[in-house]
C-alpha cells in the first residue's frame, strides 16, 4: 500500500478507519510454512483474537490456516468463515463446563487449562480427544501482562502436577491427543522457544496417543525499522530437528502446531486518524487525533511504541510531538516523537496496527468503532462498516422514569 492509495482509502471511507494488507498476511504466513518446511506434518492455528475479522478469517482458511479460538464466540465466528471444524482448536482459560461442553458439540478440538475442569470433563466425556496446556514455567514475553508461561501465571497445567494429571487421565480413561503450551507474546530469543520446547517433549513422554504438539507462540514482529524480530528461519531449522527427532523417538508422525496472532496480522495493519487540533503548550506541541484508547489502547496498555508516520506531509521537515486522542482520559499514544511537520487536517498512519488493536476496541466515551478495510489485489474493500448512533443505542433498554 503506497501513502497515496492511504489517503485515498482515508477520503473514501472517513477517518479513524483501519486499513489491513492482504498480500502481508500472505507473505508472513508463507515465511513462517517455509521455516518449518522439514516437518511433515504442520498446523497453523492463527490466533483469531488478534484480529476477528470474518474477511480476515476468511483470507487465512483460504491459505490453509487453522484457527486458534479463546471463546465460544470466536469459534462460531470461524465457522461462520468456512473453517471445518477439524481445523479450529478451542484454548480458553477460566470458563465453565457448559462453554466447553458447547464447543464439543461443535465439534472443534478441545484445549484444557485446568485439573478441575480436566477431571469433570474427562468424566463425563472420556471418549472426546482433549488436549492439555502445561505451564512449563519459563518466563517469557515483552512484558509482565503478556508473559503467560511462568509460576505466577494463571495460565495452563502446572508441569509440576504431572503426577495428579496422569492420574486424572488414567482414572477417568480419557483421550489426550494433543500437548500445548503458550509462554507469552514478543518473544526475542529463540534459546527460550528451544528450552520451553524441551520441556514440553519431556511432558509429551506421559501420554501414549498424541498426535500433535502444540507450541502456542510469541514471535515477535518489528515495531520500526531495525527493530529486532524473532529469527522465525533459524527457529525452524532448529525446532523442525529436534521435533523430528522427537517424533521418531515418539514413534509416530506427529503434527507441529504453532498459534501465532501478531506475526501473520501485526505489520499488515494500519491505522489512520486525522489530526484535529495542533495545541502548543509552554512544554509540549500536541497533535490531537480523531481517535483515542477507544481505539487503540495498546499504548496505554502494554506501552507499546507504534510507528507513526505523516502520510499527508512525508517529505516535511522534522518536529516533536506528543500525539494524542480526544478522549476526556489521558491518552497519549507517543511522546515527543520527531514526525514531520503536522498540520491540522493531516492523515496520520499507526503502524503494526493489525494484531489487538481493532479487536480491543470500545465506545468509551460513546464513541463509534471505526470502520476496517482490506486490501486485497490493488484494491479496498469495506469489511466492517464505521458504526453508528443505532450501534450505540443497541441492547439499551430505555425505561419509564
Ligand atoms: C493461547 C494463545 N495462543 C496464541 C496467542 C497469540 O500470540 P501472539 O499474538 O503473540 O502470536 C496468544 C496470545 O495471547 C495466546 O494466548
Amino acid at each position: 500500500m503506497k501513502n497515496q492509495d492511504l489517503l485515498v482509502i482515508a477520503q473514501e471511507f472517513g477517518s479513524p478507519v483501519y486499513v489491513y494488507d492482504a498480500a502481508k498476511i500472505e507473505k508472513q504466513y508463507k515465511r513462517l510454512t517455509s521455516a518449518f518446511d522439514k516437518v511433515e506434518k504442520l498446523r497453523i492455528y492463527y490466533a483469531v483474537k488478534a484480529l476477528s475479522n470474518i474477511s480476515v478469517l476468511k483470507l487465512l482458511i483460504n491459505m490453509g490456516s487453522g484457527l486458534d479460538t479463546v471463546s465460544i464466540q470466536e469459534v462460531m465466528l470461524g465457522l461462520e468463515a468456512g473453517a471445518k471444524p477439524e481445523i479450529i482448536i478451542y484454548t480458553p482459560n477460566g470458563i465453565s463446563l457448559e462453554e466447553i461442553e458447547k464447543a464439543v458439540k461443535l465439534g472443534v478440538q478441545i484445549n484444557i487449562d485446568n485439573l478441575s475442569i480436566l477431571e469433570q470433563f474427562g468424566t463425563k466425556h472420556p471418549k472426546t480427544p482433549v488436549c492439555i496446556r502445561i505451564n512449563p514455567h519459563v518466563m517469557a514475553g515483552g512484558n509482565a501482562n503478556i508473559s503467560v508461561g511462568h509460576i505466577d501465571s494463571k495460565f495452563g497445567i502446572s508441569i509440576h502436577q504431572m503426577p495428579l494429571l496422569k492420574r486424572i487421565v488414567e482414572n477417568t480413561g480419557m483421550n489426550i491427543n494433543g500437548i500445548h503450551m503458550h509462554t507469552g507474546s514478543d518473544i526475542l530469543d529463540i534459546d527460550v522457544f528451544l528450552y520451553a520446547s524441551e520441556i514440553l517433549f519431556n511432558a509429551a513422554e506421559n501420554f501414549d496417543n498424541l498426535e500433535f504438539i502444540d507450541f502456542g507462540s510469541g514471535f515477535k514482529v518489528p515495531y520500526k525499522e531495525g527493530d529486532i524480530e524473532t529469527n522465525v528461519e533459524e527457529l525452524g531449522k532448529k525446532l523442525s530437528k529436534r521435533f523430528n527427532e522427537f517424533s521418531k523417538k515418539y514413534g509416530k508422525k506427529l503434527t507441529l502446531a504453532f498459534e501465532p496472532g501478531k506475526f501473520l496480522v501485526s505489520e499488515a495493519g494500519q491505522f489512520l486518524v486525522n489530526v484535529n487540533v495542533i495545541k502548543q503548550t509552554t512544554s509540549t506541541v500536541f497533535a490531537q487525533v480523531d481517535s483515542g484508547f477507544n481505539h487503540l489502547i495498546r499504548p496505554m496498555l502494554y506501552g507499546s511504541q507504534h510507528e507513526i508516520s505523516n502520510i499527508s506531509r512525508p517529505k516535511g521537515r522534522d518536529r516533536f510531538y506528543t500525539v494524542t486522542g480526544y478522549i476526556c482520559e489521558t491518552d497519549t499514544f507517543a511522546n515527543n516523537r520527531r514526525i514531520p511537520e503536522i498540520h491540522e487536517g493531516d492523515i496520520l498512519s499507526f503502524h503494526n496496527a493489525g494484531a489487538y488493536c481493532f479487536t480491543m476496541a470500545s465506545n468509551y466515551n460513546s464513541r463509534y468503532r471505526p470502520a476496517e478495510v482490506l486490501w486485497y489485489k490493488d484494491k479496498a474493500h469495506l469489511i466492517r462498516k464505521r458504526e453508528t448512533f443505532d450501534d450505540i443505542m443497541r441492547n439499551q433498554v430505555i425505561v419509564e422514569l
